[in-house]
């Protein structure tokens, strides 16, 4: 196949770029270098893949796609994204653009070039504080985030044009991934740093928020699945977490004895758009996909924190 994978630089892209390439595929990846992080982490994240036979690599704005881009494309697998819960209340212009604007535009591009499969990055953060857990794909969906607001918009934008053009659209709802390489705003790569420079971890809340963490690999391999898998009726929302949610306080203390040295902790009041807890009930991703979770959070820190230490380390801890 011939892959499309959007924000094939950022830290989930990379390795599903490299993954695809592994398994035979030619993938064309696109990837603008937004400011949400610094521009060197991504290039490092790219240059995993770069150079690589089958890897066609393009640095452009979604905001100027054309079908040009698409011309052979089996299948899209949409990335790119203004990522960050708590970050979405002040600059919320960026969601809408990148995570809808650019959402519509890679839509209409597939309709006009006659791509059909199309896998979006959709998150939990969709089902708000869940009214039921584990959360199933059925539970109302209620964020408490502006970003989860343009994820479920997206979702919703992509139900029209499966509607009107016949886009079998995968839905992802990807469950807080972490592992080698994780963006540099979330809670596991600041803890690991913490531990190993002595920097200042700041703790949003009393640490008792639960997380369902999902390895950077299972992701992958989900989304890897939904580009070939049987499609069934309507836009499908999947689940993609569900290895057993955790604390924040138990988090820490994993972080501190797979390091070997103590967090440096200071408190702070909890986060606007934060919730309390995510844990997936994987079973309908299991039935349609034939996915599953491989990878434990102990193994998954482990994998993490080798990588910070040794950033040359395996083929960024891929299971598969
Ligand atoms: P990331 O920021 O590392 O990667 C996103 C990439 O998209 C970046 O490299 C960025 O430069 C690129 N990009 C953004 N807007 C673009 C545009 N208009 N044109 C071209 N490129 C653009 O983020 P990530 O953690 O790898 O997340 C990937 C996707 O998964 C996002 O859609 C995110 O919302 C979703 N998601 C992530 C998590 C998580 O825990 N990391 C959880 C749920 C959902
Ligand atoms: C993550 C991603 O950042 C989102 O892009 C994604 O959509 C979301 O998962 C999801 O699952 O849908 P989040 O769960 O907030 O969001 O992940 P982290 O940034 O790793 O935060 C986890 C917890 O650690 C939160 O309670 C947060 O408040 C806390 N945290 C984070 C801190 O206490 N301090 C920090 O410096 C960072």
């Amino acid at each position: 196949m011939r892959v499309m994978v959007t924000g094939c630089a950022g830290f989930i892209g990379s390795h599903l770029v490299n993954r695809l390439l592994a398994d035979g595929h030619q993938v064309t990846g696109i990837d603008s270098f937004t400011d949400y992080y610094p521009r060197e982490l991504k290039e490092r994240n790219n240059a995993w893949n770069m150079g690589k036979e089958s890897f066609q690599f393009i640095e452009m704005d979604l905001a100027i796609l054309t079908k040009a881009e698409l011309t052979g494309v089996d299948a899209i697998i949409h990335l790119a994204a203004q990522p960050g819960v708590r970050a979405s209340w002040a600059k919320f212009d960026n969601y809408i653009n990148e995570n809808l604007l650019s959402t519509h535009k890679l839509a209409t591009a597939a309709g006009e070039a006659g791509v059909k499969r199309f896998v979006f990055a959709s998150s939990s953060s969709v089902y708000g504080d869940a009214h039921a857990y584990p959360t199933h794909e059925t539970t109302p969906t209620i964020p408490r985030s502006p970003y989860g607001v343009t994820k479920l918009a997206g979702e919703s934008l992509l139900d029209a044009h499966a509607a009107n053009f016949g886009l079998e659209v995968f839905a992802l709802r990807f469950f807080t991934v972490y592992g080698p390489g994780q963006r540099p705003d979330m809670a596991i790569q600041r803890l690991i740093r913490s531990a190993i420079d002595g920097g200042e971890f700041r703790l949003y809340g009393d640490g008792h928020q639960r997380r369902d963490f999902t390895f950077v690999a299972d992701i992958v391999d989900a989304c890897v699945r939904a580009t070939s898998s049987i499609y069934p009726d309507g836009t499908v929302r999947l689940n993609i977490g569900g290895s057993g949610d955790i604390s924040m306080n138990e988090l820490i203390s994993l972080v501190e004895s797979t390091v070997g040295g103590p967090v440096n902790l200071s408190r702070h009041p909890a986060q606007l758009g934060d919730v309390l807890r995510t844990g997936a009930d994987g079973s309908r991703s299991s039935e349609i996909l034939g996915w599953k979770p491989r990878v434990q959070i102990e193994e998954g820190v482990a994998r993490q924190v080798k990588f910070e230490l040794e950033p040359t380390y395996g083929t960024w801890g891929s299971t598969h």
